[in-house]
């Protein structure tokens, strides 16, 4: 949970407690803590620092501008996917010299603006976008560096909505057709061919599949020096994992040890995209019960002011994530095993539920919860990655607003939408 523990069974956020915060912003709220994002970028340096390494957050995750520019701060590069993103990034003080763009669907303008503004790499998903960049690039007499997203086959052992890498995704090239545009490389002539991307999917909870991809581009990029290619970057893209459940996980550290090698073979300066790793146990969403209700055949609802157009993972992915009353007499379990509910007294079992129209608006079922009533505030926990980025306004609801903490001081770092800004841009 990095950052969020319980001191004298209330839930702080570094110093501040998050009644304090709620008090004043309302419910419901993600609450991300600046110190938790700072020691995850660090410890991802430290692991990976034997070789010259560039690190770019992977905005996707959470592209609010303050955590940007907090990355920033601390020299991160950026991982964008649209113009949107890359927006963004720059607005937040990223440096475009370490900005790589990826995206099986990048739309002209969005290519002409990277190269305006001269990002370091554009991570390419096929050979017709290889093509249009080349000719964009031309056009303007730039030779912006290009990777090849390699789509190396491989099984990351993960949800199927969230593989990448294996060949029925839509995502990269497979070595055939990778083969082939190195040998005709010379027909790409405003383009700097100089690198390999993959990214397998997220979250990767052992470092093998790592491991088995590396070995197959190993084996390419000696293919490409062959044929006189230098590659000189190797972007082994996101997915590291997080503890979603309070059990231990794989370490930087351990993902190091398997990756680093590989890469020192290959000589190649490494890159990596991280989001999750990064932001996800350091923000939480904060919700507080409207009703409960329990139903003749005993089930009983925990109805809360959060919905799944706030946080969309359990809905999308069946992802399980940790929820908590912020005021407990009960303390959390260190570590909460979804197969497995353990019904303390005082507790009872509960399915929560947001307020929209949808069945699938459940953030858990059967969970093992203290007894809670009206007003009361609950954390879903391992928030900070996926959670407001993937938020809408589905049922016309305004999206929360999002807060910074940083030691004693937190900061409102987005509003809550209000309903004018559900209509803004509208005619009637
Ligand atoms: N690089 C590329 C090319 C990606 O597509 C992604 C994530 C990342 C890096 C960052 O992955 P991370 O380190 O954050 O795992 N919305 C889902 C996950 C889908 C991620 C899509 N791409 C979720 O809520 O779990």
């Amino acid at each position: 949970m990095d950052a969020f523990e319980y001191r004298n069974k209330t839930l702080f956020c570094e110093n501040v407690r998050i009644d304090d915060i709620i008090s004043e912003v309302g419910t419901p709220a993600y609450i991300y803590s600046k110190n938790a994002i700072l020691v995850r970028y660090n410890d991802l340096q430290t692991a990976f620092r034997d070789i010259d390494t560039l690190i770019c957050f992977s905005v996707k995750s959470n592209s609010n501008l303050s955590i940007c520019k907090t990355l920033a701060e601390a020299g991160s590069g950026f991982d964008v996917v649209s113009g949107g993103e890359l927006f963004r990034a720059i607005k937040a003080g990223g440096d475009p010299l370490k900005i790589v763009f990826a995206g099986v669907g990048k739309m002209d303008r969005e290519i002409r603006y990277a190269l305006e503004n001269n990002i370091f790499m554009f991570n390419v998903e096929s050979v017709a976008e290889l093509e249009h960049i080349s000719k964009l690039a031309g056009e303007v007499g730039k030779k912006p560096r290009v990777a090849l997203r390699i789509n190396p086959d491989i099984d990351p052992k993960t949800h199927a909505k969230t593989t990448t890498g294996k060949k029925e995704n839509k995502f990269g090239i497979d070595f055939t057709e990778a083969e082939r545009i190195i040998r005709q490389s010379a027909r790409y002539s405003s383009v700097d061919l100089c690198g390999l991307h993959v990214h397998l999917g997220s979250p990767i909870y052992t470092a093998d599949p790592y491991a088995r991809a590396l070995k197959k581009i190993l084996a390419f990029i000696q293919k490409c020096r062959n044929a006189g290619l230098d590659i000189e970057y190797l972007n082994i893209g996101g997915g590291y994992c997080i503890s979603y459940t309070g059990e231990d996980v794989i370490q930087p550290k351990d993902y190091a040890r398997k990756i680093l090698p590989l890469v020192k073979e290959m000589q190649c300066n490494l890159i990596m995209e991280p989001g999750r790793f990064i932001v996800g146990n350091s923000g939480v969403l904060i919700s507080r019960i409207i009703y409960t209700k329990e139903t003749l055949h005993h089930r009983k609802f925990v109805i809360c002011d959060a919905a799944m157009n706030d946080l969309i993972r359990p809905a999308l992915y069946d992802a399980f994530h940790r929820i908590w009353p912020v005021n407990s007499n009960i303390k959390m379990p260190e570590v909460e095993n979804f197969s497995k509910a353990i019904l303390k007294r005082g507790m009872e079992l509960v399915d929560i539920v947001g307020p929209v129209c949808e069945t699938s608006d459940t953030f858990a079922t059967n969970r093992a919860l203290p007894k809670i009533q009206e007003g009361d505030l609950l954390a879903i926990f391992s928030a900070g990655a996926y959670g407001f980025t993937m938020s809408s306004t589905y049922n016309s609801r305004p999206r929360p607003c999002e807060v910074l903490v940083d030691g004693d001081c937190y900061h409102i770092i987005r509003e809550r939408e209000t309903y004018e800004d559900l209509v803004r841009g509208e005619d009637l």
